[in-house]
């Protein structure tokens, strides 16, 4: 598929990035402010979301904005707070990039632990479905709006020891092709991106061994996050795509 999109593609849009301090999440606010996104940066390290934020600024891109939160703890009444707040300071949201996520523990399936369990399904699926439920009132209110997941190769094909991080990603990609089909005949457009393997902290801790220099930045892959949220992709809809060939 071809990405070009324009420079100033995403000019006048809010989009909201989760995990933003970090890895993928970090870089794609910063790609998407460079195309003309005021960018809205979701995470629990407000120490890291102040260096995306700072170095944002320093391209003199729109002037992002910090949205401390921990999708571990956060309630249903905490994303209707965002959402109002997100309403009252812009006055409308047109994407949603939900990217934060937790590896958990890899092991054999009878080794996984509840708690492990537990976790990994609040960040990674049902912080996800309170945030999206949040969020939908200002979204329909766009133009054009986008939500965006983020899977894995795990998350269409299980794999021996990634339970509760596999079962996390199927679930992902089932949420974004339920509200695909729900909201077809609407403003909004919904796809997953399987990063495929990516030079972060997730992917050092999955893997320990690896040379980090043989994978691609994160850098690398945002044609397909920016390509997914701007104009250009607007036909796009109820699909994960691989932003890499081979991960
Ligand atoms: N890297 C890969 O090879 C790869 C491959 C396939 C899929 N993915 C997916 O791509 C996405 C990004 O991964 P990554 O490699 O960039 O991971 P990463 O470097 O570990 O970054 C994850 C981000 O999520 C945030 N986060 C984790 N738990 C959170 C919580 N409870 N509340 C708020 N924020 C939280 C982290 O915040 P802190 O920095 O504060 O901890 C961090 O900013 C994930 O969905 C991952 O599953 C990655």
């Amino acid at each position: 598929m071809n990405y070009s999109v324009s420079s100033n593609t995403l000019k006048d849009r809010v989009i909201l990035v989760t995990g933003a301090g970090d890895g993928i999440g970090k870089q794609a606010a910063i790609s998407y402010a460079q195309y003309g996104a005021t960018v809205i940066l979701l995470g629990r390290t407000v120490r890291k979301l102040e260096q995306t934020y700072d170095e944002i600024v320093s391209l003199d891109a729109p002037k992002p904005a910090i949205i401390p939160l921990d999708l571990h703890g956060a309630t249903q009444q905490d994303y209707r707070d965002m959402a109002q707040t997100i309403r009252d300071q812009f006055g409308h949201l047109d994407g949603v990039l939900h990217n934060a996520s937790l590896l958990g523990t890899l092991c054999p399936f009878e080794q996984i632990e509840l708690s492990t369990y537990d976790d990994v399904m609040q960040v990674n699926v049902r912080s996800q479905l309170m945030m999206t439920q949040a969020l939908l009132p200002l979204l329909h209110q766009s133009d054009d709006a986008r939500i965006v997941f983020t899977s894995s190769t795990v998350g269409h094909q299980g794999r021996a020891y990634w339970g509760t991080y596999a079962i996390s990603k199927f679930a992902t990609e089932g949420m974004m092709q339920i509200l695909a089909d729900e909201l077809s005949e609407t403003n909004i457009r919904v796809n997953a991106i399987n990063p495929g393997g990516t030079r972060t902290g997730m992917r050092a801790q999955a893997f320990p061994a690896e040379d980090p220099e043989t994978l691609k930045t994160p850098f690398d892959i945002m044609p397909l996050y920016i390509y997914l949220m701007a104009p250009e992709g607007q036909a796009v809809h109820g699909e994960c795509i691989a932003a890499q060939t081979k991960d």
